[in-house]
This record gives C-alpha cells, structure tokens and sequence, in this order.
C-alpha cells in the first residue's frame, strides 16, 4: 500500500501540457512554499509518481476528456494518499464532476485567479489531512480490536487446557495423555490433508475428549485392575459428562465438541454414547479414537506395562474396520513412518503431575 504522505504535505506534482502554463504554475507553488515537481503528460506523471509519490498533484485539463479522466481515476486509484485538484475550462462543468466522482478532491473552473488556486489547494489538502488521519486512526483501532481479540483467544484456550490438566492431575496416570492424542491427531488429519480450520477444532477437541472424566469417581477412575461392568459403564459416562459440560464453551467449535461426545464410538455401530457407524461418526472423533488408543496401549499403567509401538500398531490394524476407520489407521502409520511425533517410550512408567511436584 502507498505509504501515508502526512510528513511531506508541501510536495506537488504539476501535469499540465502547455509549457508557459506549467513554469508559471510551478513558480506561484514555490512561491507558496510547495517543493515542485512537473510533468508535460499523463505518462510522464504516472512515471515520476511511480518513483516518488506526491500527496498533492495538481492536473491542467486540456480537452481530452477521456485521457483527463483515466489520468484521474488512475492516480486516485494507485495512490489514494494523493489529493488530485483538476483545473478545467469554464464550460467542462461535466467533467469537473466527473472528475470528483473518480478521486479528484477539488476542480476549479478557468480563468481563475491564483487566491482561488490557494485557497481550492489549501482546502484538497485539508480534506487529504483529515482522510489519512481518520484511515490511519481507523486502521489502529482495528489492530488493537484484532490483538485485543487474539488475547481473549488465547486466554479462552489456556482455561481449556487447564481444565484438560485438571483432569490429569485427577486421573493420575494419564499425566500427557490429552497432549499426546492431540499431537497424533494432528499428525493423523495432515496425513488427511483437512484444512487448517478443521485441524484447529480437531487438536482443541482431541485435547479435551477425556474432560468428562471430572465427572467419574476417582475410586473408579484410578482402580488397580479391570473394570466391573457397571464401573465400565460408569467410566463411559464422561463422554457425554464432558459433552454437557463443554456445550456452552464450544458452541463456535461444533467439530471440537463433536469429539467430546463420539471418541468412543465404533466403526462398526458397537460404541458409545449414540452408536453411531462409519461415516455416521464425526471425521475429528473417528480420528481421535484412533489417536486416543495408540497412546493408551503405549502408556503403562501401575497393573500393566505398556505396548509396544509395534503392538500397538498390530492392534490398530487388527481392529481397523470394527473399532477404527480404516482410512484413519492407514494415515496414522504413514504419520508414523515418516515420523511426524516423536515415537513414544512405552517403556516407562509415566510421572504422574503429583509426583513431579513432591
Ligand atoms: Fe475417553
């Protein structure tokens, strides 16, 4: 964009063809101050303003309607910093307007004395002054709302995130766990080639699928050894625990939400909560389930060891079509051989947040 020209006011550009004209106009405008430059023609002129623009070019009409106008539109469109003030005979009132309708500031009819030329001059730059001021005014408000915005973004995304740790810290063993499937998840929809807006949702959604575990006792959650069916049953709430939970925050972000609630669906219609099959199941969630049982076979816990990433993958593979989508399995191994996240260490026991702090 044209640079603003508000510190150099006193610069003009003549354009006028006739010889005698122009010196004695580019006389009285030094006289008045203004540091000159000029033009015999319309090509000249755009050239000099291509290389240095002027705030105030000061166009002599000659008669050609056609070329005056272009000339005018042209200026006013490549630098609308420029106030364009035309000089046209008495009788070309038609063009006069014309000229106001495509950028020009000002027109003053001949013969004219050169009091109306300052004074026309004086007030195309007034008007100038006033248009770059309220444009730049204008502009600096948009870019405090816009970082002002960002900062509310991101502020509204760490309180998710600390909810998301929160929960970890409940859940002891699955300290990293949101962070995890969100990186693989992120790795799984690339592989996908979704678009970015549909990435966003899917890392802020995968971060917090589990969130609704707040909800499930601790007693349960942090039990030693296999699941009851009705403690089963119980666990499985948090699916639809976190979906209630996250509505009101995540009404912009459906596909984010979406996940919540269907990350323990299954491929073949067999999960929870809604039994949904196939393509039935949101994309983001069908990717998430993936994501979120890579990293749960790859994480020991305190009455079993993890997989390995090879084990985990076979398991990935034997359950593709039934518990998985097969095209989200396919993209996770691709992301794994080209080692798009770090390959994890299932050997170790995961530090839980607690044990860190002690
Ligand atoms: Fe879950």
């Amino acid at each position: 964009m044209t640079p603003l020209l508000l510190e150099i006011p006193r610069r003009c550009l003549i354009v006028d063809d006739d010889v005698a004209r122009r010196a004695q106009l580019r006389e009285q405008f030094e006289a008045d101050g203004f540091a000159c430059d000029d033009a015999s023609s319309s090509a000249e002129a755009l050239a000099k303003l291509a290389l240095t623009a002027a705030p105030l070019v000061f166009r002599t009409c000659h008669g050609d309607v056609s070329s005056d106008l272009a000339f005018v539109h042209e200026v006013s469109t490549r630098w609308p910093d420029t106030a364009i003030v035309v000089l046209v005979e008495a009788a070309d009132q038609t063009v006069a307007i014309r000229c106001l309708e495509l950028g020009a500031m000002e027109y003053i009819t001949k013969p004219c004395p050169m009091t109306e030329v300052r004074t026309r001059v004086r007030q195309a730059l007034e008007r100038r002054r006033l248009l770059v001021e309220n444009r730049t005014y204008r502009h600096e408000l948009e870019t405090r709302v816009s970082l002002q915005a960002r900062k509310y973004e991101e502020l509204f995304l760490a309180s998710l995130q600390s909810l998301a740790d929160a929960l970890e810290v409940k859940d002891a063993y699955t300290w990293g766990h949101s962070t995890r499937v969100s990186m693989y998840a992120v790795a799984i929809a690339r592989e996908l080639s979704l678009p970015a807006h549909t990435i966003d949702q899917l890392e802020l959604g995968s971060r917090l699928h589990d969130l609704g575990k707040i909800g499930v006792r601790e007693a349960i959650l942090n039990k030693d050894g296999a699941l009851t069916t009705d403690e089963y049953a119980h666990v499985m709430e948090h699916t639809t625990i976190g979906w209630r939970l996250l509505a009101p925050l995540l009404r912009d972000m459906p596909n984010a939400l979406a996940i919540v609630r269907s990350h323990h669906e299954r491929f073949d219609g067999r999960g929870t909560p809604d039994a949904l099959r196939g393509h039935e199941i949101p994309l983001e969630a069908r990717i998430t389930s993936v994501a979120d049982s890579f990293d749960a076979m790859t994480s020991g816990r305190v009455y079993r060891s993890g997989m390995s990433v090879d084990e985990a993958v076979a398991e990935l593979r034997r359950c593709s079509g039934t518990q998985f989508d097969p095209a989200c399995v396919s993209a996770f191994e691709r992301a794994l051989t080209q080692q798009s996240f770090p390959r994890p260490d299932w050997t170790v026991q995961r530090p839980t947040a607690l044990q860190i702090v002690a």
